[in-house]
């Protein structure tokens, strides 16, 4: 794993749009791990200004998103699949035939998990995730106690994640659980990116990055990806024990 601290989360999210950048140029046709939340805001707006400033091409990309609340319409102004039609899809050149979000109105639900594990394989695997992270350590929706071997199922919310995300809903109540990829599925991306901003996250992050590897802090399982990346301004680093070992190993890359 690697910890790279910058001075503030415009730049970190610059870094990240430059490596979805790099890696669409190196193969068009690559598959993307997306995320939504607060902070995916600032880095879909700088691809989005990429593809219209600089050309940055989506056409060949497929792209599968970590989650999805369990009920909510496609349409719903709260559901994620909204969310990345408003922030990103409908903003750039992407077919939406090749982007997938998991389904969280599936008559079937294992059908549907089982399905969306199928699919991401059948695509090649995912060659870029991103990731944000609760305040609660978790990653996708997989909540402290996931099994890290988890693959995309249905899981409740934890009370922090309904607490922190409660305020970015239009329509009560808010759903109580979520279909995700699992801790597996996303161990299995060749990279990962994960992005996390400002001071609420700075205890989830120390104990991911520094903490011992366990099921109740999910993101944790991430020491064992041979290619993960941590951006995070200060305040996110604030509680990293390491941190001048961090700049050290950024001075000399
Ligand atoms: C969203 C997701 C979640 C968020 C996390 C951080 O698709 O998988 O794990 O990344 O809850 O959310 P924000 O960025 O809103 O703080």
């Amino acid at each position: 794993m690697e910890v790279l601290i910058h001075d503030s989360a415009e730049e970190a999210t610059v870094v990240a749009a430059a490596a979805i950048a790099r890696l669409l140029a190196d193969k068009p046709d690559a598959v993307l791990g997306l995320a939504t939340g607060n902070t995916m805001l600032a880095l879909y707006r700088q691809l989005v200004r990429l593809h219209r400033q600089e050309g940055l091409d989506f056409s060949r990309v497929t792209t599968f998103n970590l989650d999805e609340y369990v009920g909510l319409d496609p349409q719903h102004p709260d559901s994620y699949h909204r969310f990345m039609r408003e922030h990103l899809f409908d903003l750039v050149n992407i077919d939406l035939r090749a982007t997938h979000i998991p389904d969280g109105q599936a008559q079937d639900m294992s059908q549907a998990c089982a399905d969306y594990e199928r699919a991401i394989e059948r695509a090649g695997g995912i060659d870029l995730q991103l990731l944000g992270i609760g305040r609660n350590g978790h990653i996708g929706f997989n909540e402290p106690s996931s099994s890290l071997a988890s693959r995309t199922r249905v899981t409740p919310l934890a009370a922090q994640t309904l607490k922190d995300n409660r305020c970015h809903f239009h329509q009560e109540p808010m759903p109580s659980s979520a279909i995700t990829m699992g801790i597996g599925t996303i161990m299995q991306a060749r990279r990962c990116l994960l992005l996390a901003f400002g001071e609420a996250k700075a205890e989830a992050v120390a104990q991911a990055a520094e903490g011992p590897v366990t099921a109740m802090v999910p993101a944790s399982a991430l020491q064992f990806h041979p290619a993960c990346q941590f951006l995070l301004d200060h305040p996110a680093a604030s509680k990293l024990h390491n941190q001048a070992f961090y700049a050290s190993q950024r001075a000399e890359s």
